[in-house]
């Protein structure tokens, strides 16, 4: 018999069973959902709703099926529909009477709530400990390449040198945006929202402020309808998810382009690495492209969510039981990308010479040629005509920058003098980029300085 079966003259269907239930994927949150209830049941008690006594058995006897999940000794039913029911039903089976008691003052529809937003939390918690080790990883990195050059792109093609500490720390910059907007998104997940009923709260003069406390939430929710009918907590960390697997994927194209023969700016480990059934010479980037793939299942998993929660009349709807699939799916795939990822950086080697080079061919000096010019007096709108023919003239005869005679130099403006070569070598070029945030070692440490106090601020509160 259902614990809703009171009104019904037939049983349900056994595919309605299975449709309807939703066990299959909220078990995840049995522990979630049995501390909701201890705190439930022993605010019914101190506010005099049921028993003291009555309280404590139920208390204890949910410590006990708690200890008993997780040594594995309970199979959860289908027909008891969710992890919600599943738990009630042991309860009762356990302590007759008494437990049918535990559902005093609550829906399963504010019960659900509260389950999700306690999942959540735990989880935003887990996935900022993981960025922050992420952001130390790449910390590390930077500060083993800060004299490593290479060529910084703009539409693909190569624009100036940078270094390769410079490009870690814009990655470094994201991840911190990530795991500030997952802070954010906590404070919004953090309300307690037990006491809305099933939409229009309850009559029992239930301690609200009590659950909250011993549940460790900074608030309770303020309407009893959005109480039970807001997911928009979810659809925020999807999107913050989202933005982080947009990161990841940004850096894993990076990471498979640079692998290339073409560029062979890295290398990645053969342990990080994956071969071809056919093509013995092949080594694959197969970790990278996997992640970038992932990201679509997360941006799925946002749309679905927004999807669903789209022209949901107030205030619970059974649509709202898609969320959970959605919303687990988004963070399950992050919590297996990271490490990876994390691993992947960690042990792939730049092949410095290479990125070298990259930075040497394409005219990634020509800016500076043009601004030795507007040192020199020029009007900066002239030194980039200047330079532009000087560009073009070095196509023509198949030489760089750096390979024309002081002569031909003198040719294009008579400004130019010795100093030129000096001024356009390649580490020049980037020294000379020393304002905050620019590619200048003195500029990179600084940013790296920053960030670090950044990750010593974040591991007080993770
Ligand atoms: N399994 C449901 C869900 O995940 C729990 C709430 C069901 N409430 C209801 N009145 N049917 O949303």
């Amino acid at each position: 018999m259902k614990l809703w079966g009171g009104r019904f003259q037939k049983a349900t269907d056994h595919m309605v069973d299975d449709f309807n239930s939703s066990i299959r994927f909220d078990q995840r949150m049995y522990r979630q959902d049995i501390l909701g209830s201890i705190a439930h049941a022993n605010m019914l008690g101190e506010c005099g709703i049921i028993s003291k006594e009555d309280s404590q058995l139920i208390q204890k006897t949910l410590h006990e099926i708690l200890a008993d999940i997780e040594a594995g000794k309970i199979e959860f039913e289908i027909d008891a529909e969710d992890i919600h029911m599943n738990i009630e039903k042991i309860l009762i089976s356990r302590i007759g009477d008494v437990g049918k008691k535990l559902h005093t003052g609550r829906s399963r529809n504010d019960q659900v709530a509260l389950d999700i937003r306690m999942y959540l939390k735990d989880e935003v918690v887990q996935l900022c400990s993981i960025l922050i080790e992420l952001e130390q990883v790449l910390i590390s990195l930077s500060q083993n390449h800060l004299e490593t050059i290479m060529p910084g792109y703009t539409h693909l093609q190569k624009a100036q040198p940078i270094t390769f500490a410079h490009h870690l720390m814009a990655y470094f910059q994201m991840f911190k945006r990530d795991i500030e907007r997952l802070m954010d998104c906590y404070k919004r997940i953090n309300v307690m929202p037990l006491g809305s009923g099933a939409l229009a709260g309850t009559t029992y003069n239930l301690n609200r402020h009590l659950v909250a406390r011993q549940l460790g939430f900074d608030e309770i929710t303020q309407n009893s309808l959005d109480g039970v009918s807001d997911r928009d907590f979810a659809i925020e960390l999807a999107s913050c998810l989202s933005i982080v697997m947009m990161h990841l994927s940004r850096f894993c194209e990076e990471l498979i382009l640079w692998s290339t023969h073409e560029f062979s700016f890295i290398e990645m480990d053969d342990a990080y690495s994956t071969g071809s059934s056919i093509m013995p010479q092949k080594k694959n980037p197969d970790v990278a492209e996997l992640i970038r793939g992932k990201t679509g299942r997360v941006y799925g998993d946002l749309m679905a969510l927004l999807t669903v929660m789209k022209s949901l009349p107030l205030a619970y709807n059974k649509d709202m039981q898609e969320d959970k699939e959605a919303i687990f799916d988004a963070i399950d795939t992050v919590k297996l990308c990271l490490p990876v990822f994390i691993k992947m950086i960690e042990t792939m080697k730049p092949n410095k010479a290479n990125m070298y080079k990259g930075a040497q061919g394409g005219f990634t000096n020509a800016t500076d040629v043009a601004d030795y010019l507007v040192k020199k007096g020029l009007p900066f709108r002239e030194a980039h005509e200047v330079v532009g023919k000087m560009v073009l003239y070095c196509i023509r005869n198949n030489k760089n920058l750096d390979d024309l005679s002081l002569d031909e130099y003198k040719n294009c403006s008579p400004l130019f003098e010795e100093d030129i070569y000096q001024a356009i070598s390649l580490k020049h070029c980037v020294e000379d980029r020393s304002l905050p945030g620019g590619p200048a070692k003195k500029a990179v440490l600084d940013s790296i300085e920053h960030g670090k106090q950044f990750i010593s601020k974040m591991k007080e509160i993770f």
